[in-house]
């Protein structure tokens, strides 16, 4: 019953009016797009898009496979500190297995545009996202998404299930619901506050604290450098003011109640180590200690999935594919192949 409902949503999506794609491959786009001056691996194009009465880009990624016979297209969700970009050695695997990946920056992100005056919402990510698809003549997917990009999945693939062939998370955030949990409601402003406090030390300190299990590598920095950048880059303050909307709308809007509405076979990759929890900052201790449990959380969540599948790991934090790619790789791949 609840799934024809969603079915019958799903199927209202309408095109924006004015949509176009800008090929990056034909047009020289310039280094600096919207506030990040990261080199992404691949051309970066741009989908121009009218969206609550703006003109908007959002900037991918799509490659194509050396061979195509496998025929089938990955989509993958970057995190909330992350960007297409970050996925560059996943893509690379996919892309070894014959699939054609899109890796998109959304709204607010990296090298898409970051408009201050958006109502963000995981529902009009996802929308965004699935207008590109369709823009690209892209119907079923092989969806990924890691952190923030795997709530964004899940949202995706509820509102879409028939586009969605199978459905990947990575340390997805949205396995519990903090505010339920006692964490106390901060306004977008006091957010805001935090989000432009943001330098290399401070989010260096977060990640090795919840990324790596206190352990730092050098070529973990590169991804430091390259979120810092858009903090302070010629957009850095409207970026920080869409991440503290980003923010208030993953706080606000829990997918937990709804995994057990996903029909797709689904792969949950959990980093035991993991210890992200959104608010954990500005919550009183007794709170901080009951959020963030991945060991815990992940074991929970498979559990409501119907098709769902759940590889842990001990030693590994809340980005299993940057700490040990070799391992999150062979797991993945494993699983893709049935
Ligand atoms: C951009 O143009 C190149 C070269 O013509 C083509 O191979 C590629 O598929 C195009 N990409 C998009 C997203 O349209
Ligand atoms: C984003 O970059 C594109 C390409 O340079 C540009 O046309 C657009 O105006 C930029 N958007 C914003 C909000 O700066
Ligand atoms: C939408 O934008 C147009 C052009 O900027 C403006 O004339 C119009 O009033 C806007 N609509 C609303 C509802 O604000
Ligand atoms: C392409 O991949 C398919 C399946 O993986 C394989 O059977 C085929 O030999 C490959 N073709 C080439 C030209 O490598
Ligand atoms: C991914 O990109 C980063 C940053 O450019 C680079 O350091 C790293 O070597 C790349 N990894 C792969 C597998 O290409
Ligand atoms: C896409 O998936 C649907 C199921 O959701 C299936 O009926 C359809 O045949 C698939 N299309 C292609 C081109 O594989
Ligand atoms: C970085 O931010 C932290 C926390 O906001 C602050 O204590 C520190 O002084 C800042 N460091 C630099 C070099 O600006
Ligand atoms: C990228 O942007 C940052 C922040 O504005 C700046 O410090 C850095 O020099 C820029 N790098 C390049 C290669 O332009």
């Amino acid at each position: 019953m609840k799934v024809s409902v969603l079915l019958s949503v799903a199927a209202a999506l309408v095109s924006p009016a004015i949509a176009e794609i800008i090929n990056g491959t034909t047009t020289p786009l310039p280094e600096d797009l919207n506030g990040s001056n990261f080199t992404y691996p691949w051309p970066v194009n741009l989908y121009r898009f009218a969206s609550q009465n703006q003109s908007l880009e959002m900037a991918f990624m799509d490659v194509a496979p050396r061979n195509t016979s496998n025929e089938k297209t990955a989509l993958l969700l970057h995190g909330k500190n992350f960007c297409g970009a970050t996925w560059n050695a996943t893509a690379k695997v996919l892309l070894g297995a014959g699939y054609r990946v899109i890796l998109p920056d959304q709204i607010g992100f990296c090298k898409s545009s970051k408009p201050t005056n958006y109502q963000f919402s995981l529902q009009q990510l996802a929308l965004n996202t699935r207008s590109l698809l369709q823009e690209l003549g892209v119907g079923n997917i092989t969806l990924i998404g890691h952190s923030m990009g795997g709530m964004l999945a899940t949202r995706f693939s509820l509102m879409y299930p028939q586009h969605v062939t199978e459905l990947v998370l990575v340390d997805p955030i949205g396995l519990e619901d903090w505010l339920a949990k006692g964490v106390p409601y901060l306004s977008i402003d006091d957010i805001y506050k935090n989000e432009a406090a943001s330098n290399y030390t401070s989010i260096r300190a977060y990640q090795q604290a919840t990324y790596y299990v206190n352990e730092w590598r050098d070529e973990y920095d590169v991804w430091v450098v390259m979120l810092n950048n858009v903090y302070h880059g010629s957009l850095g303050k409207q970026f920080a003011w869409c991440q503290a909307r980003v923010t208030d709308m993953v706080l606000t809007q829990p997918v937990l109640y709804e995994f057990g509405l996903l029909n797709m076979r689904t792969l949950l990759v959990v980093g035991d180590k993991d210890n992200t929890a959104i608010g954990k900052q500005w919550s009183p201790p007794e709170v901080q200690a009951r959020i963030g449990h991945y060991n815990i959380l992940g074991k929970e969540v498979v559990k409501m999935i119907p098709k769902g599948m759940l590889v842990e790991w001990e030693d590994l934090g809340h980005s299993p594919q940057v700490q040990n790619p070799d391992r999150f790789h062979e797991a993945l791949m494993r699983w893709l192949a049935g």
